[in-house]
């Protein structure tokens, strides 16, 4: 005879009830620790978008803060997404067959969008804004108002382009070219090319009115360049 057939049955199977009570105990603490986790993965995410929001809102400031002399900085286009526009001016490809197009429909009209600026290297940008600083006797903040310092250049990205009126060159980069039928005819029509004015008058960046100067907004590379700019709140 086994020993354990001394033992009645209902006496031998309590053991077991007994491991049922302990895991059930195992299983309520599980969900106890498991809710614990929750909540502090729950809590943690819910500081994550508060910190996100806090970004976001000194994304901005960032920008204010990373810009120089009023003007932001912007990175130098690589020579594979440049084009030769006309000799000796390059642009961003994405600008090419908007302005080509831009170009023709103003000529359709008798008037002539002379492009007289398109891309600038970063060094050429150090050259006229340090040597025509120079050459004008101007201080660094006298010259910014109409010159970004290098690497601040809207021209650098390729997306930005000086625009004449090819029947009036003596209103070349001068304010008078506001007066001229291709300014009057770009204020009109340059957004259906995706063209639009960078420092209007009494702009936030503190720049001065340069109705010549464009810049190009047709894709979602170049938005993003000027996305910086786009935000601006203040500046100066
Ligand atoms: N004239 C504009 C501000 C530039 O130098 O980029
Ligand atoms: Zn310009």
């Amino acid at each position: 005879m086994n020993y354990q057939d001394e033992i009645p049955l209902a006496k031998r199977i309590n053991p077991i009830k007994t491991i049922t009570a302990k895991s059930f105990l195992r299983t309520g603490l599980l969900f106890l620790g498991l809710g614990v986790l929750l909540t502090l993965i729950a809590n943690k995410s819910i500081l994550q978008k508060t910190n996100f929001s806090d970004n976001s809102i000194s994304s901005t400031e960032r920008n204010e803060k990373k810009s120089l002399l009023g003007h932001l900085p912007y990175p130098e286009a690589s020579k594979d997404e440049l084009i030769l526009f006309s000799p000796g001016i390059y642009v961003h490809k994405d600008i090419y067959e908007n302005f080509k197009e831009m170009q023709f429909m103003a000529a359709q009209r008798g008037i002539s969008l002379q492009l007289l600026s398109g891309y600038r290297s970063i060094n050429l940008q150090r050259e006229i804004f340090y040597e025509n600083k120079s050459i004008r006797n101007q201080t660094a903040v006298e010259r910014s108002r109409d010159s970004a310092p290098p690497g601040y250049s809207e021209h650098s990205t390729g997306y930005a382009i000086d625009v004449g009126d090819g029947n009036y060159p003596n209103t070349h980069f001068e304010v008078e070219f506001e007066q001229t039928p291709a300014f009057r005819w770009m204020k009109r029509f340059a957004s259906k090319y995706h063209f639009v004015l960078s420092f209007p008058p009494n702009n936030k960046q503190g720049v001065t009115y340069e109705p010549w100067h464009w810049r190009f907004e047709g894709t979602v590379n170049a938005l993003r360049k000027f996305e910086a700019a786009n935000k601006i709140t203040k500046f100066k």
